[in-house]
């Protein structure tokens, strides 16, 4: 029995096995109810009374070892397979979530590109501007409550009025001021105004404004250039109507509606049954904006136009609430990943 162990003991300190497979067949062989040590301690019965303390002792170190043995060489081989599973360095790194385009980011790029495709170019302004270029040469009258505290925010009131600007109108005339016609300029940008947050309304918004003076520019070119932004915009489908109204910096002066995109114009809750929804407003250069950029009115005449972003997209995409685009929840917007 002595002999027995001290082989078994040999045997199992130089035991190796190359998969788990064979770990298997020797935790077999060795320890499996009929194995061979499990059959020593079936022997052990057998073993004299004087001998038993010795022979117990050592078969129960047998145990042990071998136990220990095969459970050590399992540990190395799942450390291996965990580093086979794990570390491959022959693949590329985890790809990073692509982020998505914001919604006013998306409908001012395609506004642009449909101004672009007329010959319309980029122009850009300061939001932080004086009161002549937001008011002044934009042919608002002294007393205009657009002046007033209420609508306009003012950084400094003394001894200039610097402020936040209320439209982009005000890049028409920093434009015109440093370049004589022809000019032809789409500019996008954030506006500001005194408003009390709401779900439709915000203290600040964007819009993007067009330009074209040149000689001979007439209302024709400005019903045409609605009529193919509006069926870019909205589809092949969509009619136009202009609605005579006013501004300070346009004269004759008109808003937009298109036919309503949701019931394509038969009348629904989104258009209060009209079939029609307002767009942008639009008019012809009045000659007092002119003359006050430095442009000969009586050579020129242009038009200009001026729409929220914000309401575009709330057409395209049905946002109830003004906030939306400016909480970055992103699961708001997410929802745009696909939309181009
Ligand atoms: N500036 C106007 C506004 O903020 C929008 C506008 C109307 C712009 C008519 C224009 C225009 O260029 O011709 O409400």
């Amino acid at each position: 029995m002595l002999e027995k162990i001290e082989k078994l003991t040999a045997e199992i300190e130089s035991l190796h096995a190359s998969n788990a497979d064979e770990l298997e067949v020797l935790r077999i062989k060795y320890l499996s109810k009929k194995g061979e040590i499990p059959s020593l301690f079936n022997d052990f019965r057998n073993v004299p009374n004087e001998q038993k303390k010795e022979i117990g002792q050592k078969l129960n170190v047998l145990k042990t070892f071998a136990t220990d043995k095969i459970n050590a060489l399992r540990a190395a081989f799942d450390e291996k397979k965990n580093d086979d599973d794990t570390i491959d360095l022959t693949r590329s790194s985890a790809p990073a979530p692509l982020g998505t385009r914001h919604p006013i980011s998306l409908v001012r790029e395609e506004i642009i590109n449909i101004f672009a495709r007329l010959g319309f170019t980029l122009a850009e302004g300061p939001e932080v501007e004086d009161d002549w270029h937001v008011f002044g040469a934009m042919n608002f009258a002294d007393d205009h409550p657009a002046r007033d505290m209420q609508d306009t925010f003012f950084i400094q009131r003394n001894p200039a009025d610097v402020l936040l600007r209320t439209h982009t109108s005000s890049v028409q005339s920093r434009v015109m001021e440093n370049s004589q016609p022809p000019i032809r300029i789409i500019c996008p940008g954030r506006v500001y105004r005194n408003e009390a947050i709401s779900y439709r309304a915000h203290c600040f918004f964007h819009q993007v404004e067009a330009l074209y003076v040149d000689k001979n520019v007439s209302f024709t070119d400005l019903k045409q250039v609605l009529l193919y932004f509006a069926r870019e915009m909205f589809g092949s489908e969509t009619q136009i109507r202009l609605r005579p109204s006013y501004f300070p910096f346009t004269e004759p002066s008109a808003e937009m509606d298109i036919s309503c995109n949701l019931c394509g114009g038969k009348g629904c809750a989104f258009c209060k049954g009209t079939g029609w929804v307002e767009i942008l407003g639009c008019g012809m250069v009045d000659p007092n904006v002119l003359e006050s950029c430095g442009i000969d009115s009586t050579q020129y005449t242009g038009y200009a136009l001026g729409m929220g972003i914000e309401r575009i997209t709330n057409l395209k995409y049905r946002v109830k609430d003004l906030r939306m685009f400016s909480e970055n929840d992103v699961r708001f917007l997410e929802e745009f990943e696909s939309a181009h």
